[in-house]
């Protein structure tokens, strides 16, 4: 595992955001995974500038993302979606036919994960998965417990996820979905390369434990462990627990 710490969430932003772009101009077709959330908002911006400056191109980009909310599609400025068009698909060169998700919209959960691991297996193993980490160390939606043999299926989220986005919902208006899509860990672990970005001292526990701690589903992200090719970026306040027991 490669380890970069950095001074802060800008710092961090851009050296996640460099390996990303390292990544598309030595493959311009590669099949990069996404994760939504607060952490990856400053590395798509960054890419987004760099795409701007004419040192980037994502014409022949594949993207695939983790997780979307069951019941919601692109109307929901809570959907995943919604986030990913309005953080980078809008705002670079992809083309909309390379860019995908779980479809919320799908009632039928077995429906809605066969599409989504068809496709998966079709497009072949992402060349980078971009992850954020949980405060309790999940990764996707892949909560404690989850059982690592996983590829897509449908969650009933935790009500600590249900508490901790709740307002977002109730701001919109919509009622908060208690379901959702997620890629498992065993559709996590077929990419190739596995990039964590990580920020805050609110997430130095969760750094603790995931990459220094013992490997199990009590701490979904800890079996990163056994994957070949993982960088973690971090900032300081991250790191700030993270020594080996
Ligand atoms: C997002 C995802 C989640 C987040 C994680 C961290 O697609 O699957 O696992 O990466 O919850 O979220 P933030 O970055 O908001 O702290």
């Amino acid at each position: 595992m490669r380890i970069y710490v950095t001074k802060d969430y800008g710092e961090m932003s851009r050296r996640a955001a460099n390996i990303i772009s390292a990544q598309i101009i030595l493959k311009p077709d590669c099949i990069l995974g996404l994760a939504t959330g607060s952490t990856p908002i400053g590395i798509y911006d960054q890419l987004v500038e760099w795409y701007e400056k004419g040192d980037l191109d994502f014409s022949d980009v594949v993207t695939v993302n983790l997780d979307e909310y069951k019941g919601l599609g692109a109307e929901s400025e809570q959907s995943y979606i919604h986030y990913m068009r309005e953080h980078l698909f809008d705002r670079v060169n992809l083309k909309s036919e390379n860019t995908h998700m779980p479809d919320g919209r799908i009632a039928d959960s077995g429906e809605a994960c066969r599409a989504y691991n068809g496709l998966l297996a079709s497009l072949g193993a992402p060349d980078l998965q971009l992850l954020g980490l949980g405060r309790n160390g999940h990764i996707g939606f892949n909560e404690p417990g989850s059982v690592f043999e996983k590829d897509v299926h449908c969650v009933d989220l935790t009500p600590s996820t249900l508490a901790a986005n709740q307002r977002f919902f109730e701001a919109e208006g919509s009622p908060m979905p208690t379901q959702a899509y997620t890629m498992g860990i065993r559709s996590i672990l077929r990419a190739r390369k596995i990039l964590v970005a990580v920020s805050g001292a609110d997430k130095a526990d969760a750094v603790q434990k995931v990459f220094f701690g013992p490997v199990t589903p009590d701490v979904p992200g800890s079996i990163l462990q056994l994957h070949d090719d993982v960088t973690l970026v971090t900032d300081e306040a991250a790191y700030s627990k993270a020594e080996r027991p």
